[in-house]
């Protein structure tokens, strides 16, 4: 079945995914092309209604984005936000200045009726970023909303099905902006919400093995979210095509490389290769104290093994990753699918570059436009476990940031088996979902206890448990007394050479996630 199709019209500006995204939420088949995108190329694709995005410029700057007024006349319902707003009027004849008063945050409208303002009240607040404003409609346009400084906060002419808001209905401070954006999809476009992750994945399944051709790719899986679904998502498009380089250094968490390798192994068609290092990177940590340094020992070792794994695998073809929206806007960078043979590495805390001798035909990022929860989704679809879908964050140099002092192979032990006690407890207690992340810790303390009848000198350990939205800040999460008891019981006996329990209660800041 063919998509019904909404494109979004990209003039640069800063909320042009979140406008996407919004429109995915409605159910909405929903791609992004550049403004420049030729007006043939759009009547090709039939869409069924254009958004087009905000941007930072003016419409008298000669530099700025600019469309062929055709588009307006093609037919096809067309809702222009803030700078598309503006240049649509513009572009039809209206007028744009400079606002005396640059409106920017919540500001109040009012709306006095017509397609988009269905079900939203007379009064609502809305996002605004803006210094011009349209000062006089195009012919047959009529105004629709206003506020006390922007007399054409939207309009609309219903004949042409073109329809324009100076707000940010994207943005979730704009009270109603998801209805008003519902609105125009169904109301004016005639979108019915029948687009579900299925549709996604058919369509870049479809995308992939077009581009791959009968090439090979190569993947580095971490086991993380994003690496898994990009996985999955090639291995239905590809199959034995793909290969998935998945390095242990043995700083996973109990049994985890077992499950990820079973997991793709016995779920998905590919080539798996399991690197497995432990003791290369035990031998390389070994003595080593300092946290800087044991953090850049164990990236430094990672991405040795990694790229000798890559080089030997690279036969020509495609390199893959799953980075997804969020990583491009944290590093700053468009979409480099397909962009020859370099290609910056997905990190956390650090970007690495592709080494100069293996050469690729292009990178693939299969996940490029989408933001976490729609991974997740998709990872569903595809039958990827819930452990690993829902994984939570987990970070590059693993139990290495949560073994103060010295790493050994017998404090990684007891680090993983108490790990694994306070995961299942909180599996238990109902109250995983309220979590952002939760962790044990294992700080270079031994404490006296006592067991039976003898005095003990053992390890002690701290356990983790935050809530957050954006890992920038946190809180420690209040996790019920009567769970922290078990917790702490079941290390004690169950965990060897661990005789007490501490919970952090620390909030970021002025601590931070980790302990190293
Ligand atoms: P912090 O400790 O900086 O953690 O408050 C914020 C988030 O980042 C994760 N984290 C890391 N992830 N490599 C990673 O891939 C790292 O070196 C690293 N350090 C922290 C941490 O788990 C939390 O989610």
């Amino acid at each position: 079945m063919a998509n019904r199709l909404c494109i979004v019209l990209d003039f640069g500006g800063q909320y042009n995914q979140l406008i996407a995204r919004r429109v995915r939420e409605c159910g909405v088949y929903c791609e992004i092309l550049s403004y420049t995108t030729p007006i043939e190329k759009i009547r090709e694709l039939a869409p069924d209604g254009i958004i087009f995005t905000g941007g930072p410029n003016s419409v008298y700057d000669e530099t700025s984005p600019h469309i062929s007024a055709e588009i307006f006349s093609l037919g096809i319902p067309i809702l222009g936000i803030c700078y598309g707003c503006q240049l649509m009027a513009y572009t039809l004849g209206g007028e744009v200045e400079s606002c005396e008063k640059s409106e920017y945050g919540k500001i109040e409208i009012q709306q006095t009726g017509g397609a988009l303002f269905g079900g939203v009240p007379e009064k609502s607040i809305v996002w605004m970023s803006h210094t011009d404003f349209v000062s006089k409609l195009p012919e047959g346009f009529t105004v629709k909303a206003v506020s006390a400084d922007c007399p054409c906060a939207a309009f609309e002419c219903p004949e042409k099905k073109l329809y324009a808001v100076q707000f940010h209905p994207e943005v979730t401070h704009s009270e109603f902006g998801k209805q008003i954006l519902h609105n125009f999809l169904y109301e004016v476009c005639g979108f019915t919400g029948d687009w579900v992750m299925d549709d996604f994945i058919e369509s870049t399944v479809a995308k992939l093995r077009e581009q791959i051709g009968d090439k090979k790719v190569v993947l580095g899986l971490s086991g993380g979210v994003d690496s898994s679904v990009a996985a999955g998502l090639l291995s239905r498009a590809v199959g034995k095509q793909l290969t998935c380089v998945f390095v242990d250094q043995g700083l996973m968490r109990k049994d985890e490389g077992d499950f990820v390798e079973d997991t793709f192994t016995r779920l998905f068609d590919m080539n798996f290769v399991r690197v497995n290092c432990k003791e290369q990177f035990l031998t390389a940590l070994k003595g080593v104290t300092d946290p800087e340094e044991k953090r850049k020992i164990i990236g430094t070792e990672f991405y040795k093994v990694f790229w000798d794994k890559i080089r030997e695998e690279a036969d020509g073809g495609f390199f893959a990753q799953g980075t997804i929206y969020p990583d491009r806007i944290e590093s700053g960078k468009g979409n480099e699918s397909g962009n020859g043979s370099t290609a910056t590495i997905k990190t956390h805390h650090n970007k690495v570059e592709m080494p100069k001798d293996i050469s690729f035909d292009g990178v693939i990022e299969p996940l490029a436009d989408l933001f976490k929860d729609e991974v997740r989704a998709v990872g569903e679809k595809l039958g990827i476990p819930h452990e690993l879908v829902w994984r939570q964050p987990f970070p590059g140099p693993g139990l290495g940031v949560r073994i103060l002092g010295e790493i050994t192979e017998d404090k990684i032990k007891v680090l993983q088996e108490a790990d694994a006690v306070f995961r299942d407890e909180i599996a238990k207690s109902g109250i995983e979902s309220e979590l952002k992340q939760f962790f044990a810790v294992l700080p270079d303390v031994r404490t006296v206890g006592v067991m039976g009848d003898h005095r003990t000198y053992e390890h002690l350990i701290a356990i983790r448990a935050i809530t957050t939205d954006d890992f920038m800040t946190a809180d420690w999460a209040r996790i019920p007394y009567d769970v922290l008891a078990r917790v702490s019981n079941r290390l004690c006996n169950e965990v060897e050479h661990v005789n007490r329990v501490v919970y952090d209660i620390t909030s970021k800041p002025p601590g931070t996630v980790e302990w190293l």
